[in-house]
This record gives C-alpha cells, sequence and structure tokens, in this order.
C-alpha cells in the first residue's frame, strides 16, 4: 500500500518512515520505531496513525493499538507543547515531588491529568524516571531534569514558560540544556 495514499504526512515524515523500514528484513519489526516517529511528529498517536503503521507493517490495527496502549510513553490524545511528567515514586516523592506539582498546577492554573487552554503545557504524574537519587525529577518532552526541590519549582515553572518562545513539540529541546536542572 502507498504511503500517501493513506495517511497525508509530511514528506519529511514519510522519507524517515521508508528508511526506518528499510532497516528491518520484517517490516513488523519496524511498529516501534514508526510509532515514535508518528508520535514526534504529530505529539499523539490516532486512530488514523495506527491504521497507517498497521499497513505499513503488514500487521492489523488491533496488533498496533496493542504496543500502543502497553508502553506509558505512547499517547493517544493531544499534550501540550511542553509535556511535564513529575515522577510520584517514593524517591521523589520523599523529596517533596507532590509539593513541587502543586507549584508548578498553581503557576500554570491547570491540575495534573490537564493542559493549558492554550495548549502549551500538560502537567502528568508518572511512575519512576530511573534517576532515584537526584529527586524530585521531572521530565519534560524528552529531557529529563533533576532536584526540582519545592523551592525551586515557581523558578522552574517559569523556565518552562520561557523555552516555549524557542519551537513547538518535540522540533527543539525543550529546556535549555543547564546544569542547574541536571543534577
Ligand atoms: S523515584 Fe523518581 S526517578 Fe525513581
Amino acid at each position: 500500500m502507498d504511503l500517501e495514499a493513506i495517511h497525508s504526512a509530511p514528506p519529511e515524515m514519510l522519507a524517515q518512515a521508508r528508511a526506518i523500514i528499510a532497516r528491518y528484513p520484517q517490516k513488523r519489526s519496524a511498529t516501534l520505531p514508526l510509532l515514535h516517529l508518528v508520535q514526534e511528529h504529530h505529539g499523539f498517536i490516532s486512530d488514523a496513525d495506527i491504521a497507517w503503521v498497521a499497513a505499513e507493517t503488514e500487521t492489523n490495527p488491533i496488533e498496533v493499538l496493542g504496543v500502543v496502549t502497553f508502553y506509558p510513553m505512547f499517547r493517544t490524545c493531544p499534550v501540550g507543547k511542553r509535556h511535564v511528567r513529575v515522577c510520584r515514586t517514593l524517591s521523589c516523592a520523599l523529596r517533596g515531588a507532590c509539593h513541587t506539582m502543586e507549584t508548578l498546577e498553581k503557576t500554570f492554573g491547570i491540575q495534573h491529568g490537564e493542559t493549558t487552554p492554550d495548549g502549551d503545557i500538560t502537567l502528568e504524574y508518572v511512575e519512576c524516571l530511573a534517576a532515584c537519587a537526584s529527586g524530585p525529577v521531572i521530565q519534560v518532552n524528552h529531557a529529563l531534569h533533576e532536584k526540582v526541590t519545592p523551592d525551586r519549582a515557581k523558578e522552574f515553572a517559569e523556565t518552562i514558560r520561557l523555552s516555549l518562545q524557542e519551537g513547538g513539540y518535540g522540533k527543539s529541546p525543550c529546556l535549555p540544556n543547564s546544569p542547574e536542572w541536571n543534577g
């Protein structure tokens, strides 16, 4: 099936998809990287995206849906340009992650699980982000930020706001690569 015929994706994305599929002797092995590619471009994975990946990998949409729903890094609904995920597992919780989240909620005017009306920021709790010694840990888009203690949360929120001037979802680093927020 022709890629363009079933999915109106930008040429850049189609070229990347073709390169990914060509790497594997069996097309179904490209399922995960194709899902990452789709999410990178669209911000989430829609039903149409699932159908497209299934067609390209010569599998069924239900199989692709099973992969999407199994892995927590895949999203099936839109998120803000800055997807802010606060770890609430034990080490981070003991260091005040919930208070950090409260400050972020107040600053952005939303509760966790919500997106700001302008579509800029989504707040969410997640489980362990595998940097337990440096909690509270927050992931913003693809980048991990450590030691975001409650007393630093307001400053961190401001950094997120400033980063919005630098580009859309997944197109640029979400925050400056400052050692201040990286341990
Ligand atoms: S407990 Fe938060 S990163 Fe592991």
